[in-house]
């Protein structure tokens, strides 16, 4: 009996190596023992060298990538059989005995319960991280997934929060504080001063796969809550901006805010921190809502677009304005985010949030300033954006159109004041 030691729970990388080493090598399912490393001493499998009869040329490994993927989400089941399992799998595909079209077949069949399981996991466990990260009082989220997911989700957790986090389960702890690293979990190891943390992509940290839930229109139309939905938000894919930027900068504030402020897009510093309006125009976002008498925290920020969309510079990042479709494929996000919050006032910041909610080409001149019946109990009020106070060249004009922005929150705060009012009465 030939035995492979994997280094963690999720250790894809050696599970794959030795697997594929194996079934070239024809050695049967049932001659193969799985296990996971226990303790450090434990000697983790690595590739010897051909002790068996070199792959026939009819058997080569040619498994699809999407099918790998789901390999690697099937390895996060907590099911010690599943090493088992996922290697009678390849082993038959690769021996001709076995089509992946087979609905009845056993093993296939165990496959698909392994990945619906670990996907609900998955959102379960993103749903609850989205819901830690709007709060900003604690930075331990503590949470007992029933499958091996923690690793595959740490992409997610870094792209939905970018402060310092850590996530404690029973079998695995994960930290972020300007690098990612991973120790035992609370079932293993109690005492923090017993902990040895390992850096992401070193050592055994190299070979875990990542989850990937790209969002349909139905898991964006389902979301019950805010933090679910920025959750769904975090793997869109539906335009092209996703890739360049370091991730989705989702919308944050009071659940129910009476207003809702709609901007362009996450400009370099919200890309980075995960926030939006948290760089210069953000700056001056927070003046005028003070000056105008709102308070930030108790209203809705969001923006038109939620991507950063840029051109190097050299070493910086400028700012591209959103294009037509940019705006379009966003529309559903910021519709399922009025859908949720219910604002009795929308404020549109410029001419993108504009254009995005009125669905038609609008000026600022010609529209600002006034309230507009929207659908459903909702008023719009349109305004500039505050980086168009930033560009303007003199001190005179600054101030100028400072007071006017001013001006349009204030007409802002006056509407709501009723709604408010009514709220603590
Ligand atoms: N500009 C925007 O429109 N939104 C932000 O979040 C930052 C800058």
């Amino acid at each position: 009996m030939l035995e492979v030691v994997l280094a963690h729970q999720v250790d894809f990388a050696t599970w794959r190596a030795a697997s594929r080493h194996y079934v070239l090598a024809g050695v049967l399912p049932q001659s193969l023992r799985w296990r996971v490393a226990v303790t450090p001493q434990d000697i983790v499998w690595s590739a010897p060298s051909m002790d068996h009869s070199p792959a026939q040329p009819s058997q080569a490994l040619t498994l699809s990538r999407r099918f790998v993927g789901v390999l690697g989400e099937a390895l996060q089941a907590h099911d010690p059989e599943r090493f088992d399992v996922l290697y009678r799998i390849m082993y038959r595909l690769t021996h001709g005995e076995l089509e992946l079209t087979s609905r009845s077949d056993p093993d296939l069949q165990q496959l698909r319960q392994y990945v619906l399981a670990v996907r609900a996991e998955t959102l379960r466990f993103r749903e609850a991280f989205s819901a830690f990260s709007a709060q900003r009082m604690h930075n331990v989220l503590h949470s007992a997934p029933a499958h091996y997911i923690l690793e595959a989700n740490a992409r997610y957790c870094m792209e939905r929060n970018a402060r310092s986090w850590r996530v404690e389960a029973p079998y695995r702890r994960m930290e972020w504080a300007g690098g990612l690293r991973f120790a035992a979990g609370t079932d293993v190891v109690r005492k923090e001063d017993d902990l040895q943390w390992q850096a992401d992509g070193t050592g055994i940290w190299r070979g875990y796969s990542l989850s990937l839930l790209p969002p349909n229109r139905k898991d964006v139309e389902s979301a019950a809550t805010v933090s679910m939905l920025a959750a769904r938000a975090m793997d869109c894919r539906a335009c092209a901006l996703w890739q360049p930027a370091s991730r989705t900068v989702f919308g944050e504030g009071a659940e129910h805010a009476t207003i809702m402020l709609v901007g362009e897009q996450p400009g370099d510093q919200e890309d980075q921190q995960g926030r939006p309006f948290v760089g210069p125009a953000g700056q001056v976002l927070d003046n005028a809502l003070r000056d105008a008498g709102l308070n930030r925290d108790q209203l809705y920020v969001t923006n038109a677009v939620k991507h950063f969309h840029f051109t190097w510079n050299g070493t910086r990042r400028l700012h591209q304005k959103p294009e037509a479709g940019h705006i379009d494929a966003c529309r559903v996000w910021l519709e399922a985010e009025r859908r949720l919050v219910q604002p009795k006032l929308l404020v549109m910041l410029g001419v993108t949030a504009a254009q995005s909610v009125l669905q038609k080409p609008v000026t600022i001149a010609r529209s600002r300033s006034r309230l507009l019946p929207l659908e459903g109990q909702t008023q719009g009020l349109v305004t500039v954006h505050p980086s168009y106070l930033l560009r303007l060249p003199d001190e005179d004009s600054k101030q100028r159109e400072y007071a006017r922005f001013v001006e349009d929150l204030r007409l802002a705060a006056q509407y709501v004041a009723q709604f408010d009012a009514a709220k603590q009465n």
